[in-house]
């Protein structure tokens, strides 16, 4: 009697693992719970090995608040603009357009203290528009515009209304920068935006003209474009 008692415990034992590898075995590596409903797709293998989450697939929208396309254009007499603008191009992977005047500023243009010298008396003439020399290709492409220029006499140089006035800023965002001796950027970019109809313009920055790509950085951060990688 005993021997049967013992057989039949070992073929119900026998019997229990078989039925416990059937259930294993309807789950897959795709759907570890195993309610995969028979289905035989297997699990989506990445392609390419280089597609991360952040990144959207093709066709697909990128990451709101993320823009797509940024240029850094900038007006600089010597060179203190443009070291901050070449940062940011740097910071961003960006495209970098330098305005250029068809004149080209000298020293005595720049000389301040003479009240006669030709920045004075650009920026005493509301009409004054110096030309520019070359332009931008394919403005349309960008979405956001970095617009850097020097302070001069509290203001923008009026290069730079030249700049705005031959484009449309429609739809676009003018984030501006500046540099100085010692101004703030104040009410330089307010006298700016209403040359750009439609164009949405952040608050600016003045940083001094040695100012280093980590501060540049910090301030793209707090900007929250969700752009700001340092190089
Ligand atoms: C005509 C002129 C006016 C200026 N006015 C000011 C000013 O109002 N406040 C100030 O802090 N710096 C002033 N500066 C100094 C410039 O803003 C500063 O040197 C700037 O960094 C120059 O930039 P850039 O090298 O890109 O041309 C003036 C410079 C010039 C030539």
């Amino acid at each position: 009697m005993r021997r049967w008692i013992s057989l039949l415990l070992t073929l119900a034992l026998i019997l229990s693992l078989a039925a416990c590898g059937s259930a294993e075995s309807q789950g897959t590596a795709a759907d570890p719970s195993g309610s995969n409903s028979g289905s035989t797709a297997e699990a989506p293998v990445p392609t390419g090995g280089e597609a991360s989450a952040e990144e959207p697939a093709e066709g697909e929208a990128p990451a709101a608040g993320a823009p797509s396309s940024v240029l850094i254009a900038y007006f600089s007499a010597t060179g203190n603009t443009e070291n901050i603008a070449e940062h940011l191009a740097s910071i961003l992977d960006a495209g970098l357009y330098e305005i250029v005047p068809q004149v080209p500023y000298t020293s005595e243009d720049l000389n301040y203290s003479n009240s006669d010298c030709r920045a004075n008396q650009e920026q005493n003439d509301p009409a004054a528009r110096p030309a520019i020399s070359g332009s931008v290709e394919n403005l349309e492409d960008y979405e956001v515009v970095f617009l850097g220029y020097p302070i001069w006499w509290g203001a923008a140089p009026k290069i730079i209304s030249s700049f705005l006035e031959s484009y449309d800023f429609d739809g676009k965002t003018i984030v501006p920068f500046c540099t100085s001796g010692s101004s703030s950027i104040g009410s330089s970019a307010d006298a700016l935006e209403p040359l750009t109809q439609g164009a949405t313009w952040l608050e600016g920055q003045r940083f001094s003209g040695s100012a280093s790509q980590e501060t540049v950085s910090q301030w793209v951060d707090a900007l929250g474009f969700g752009l700001g990688q340092a190089a």
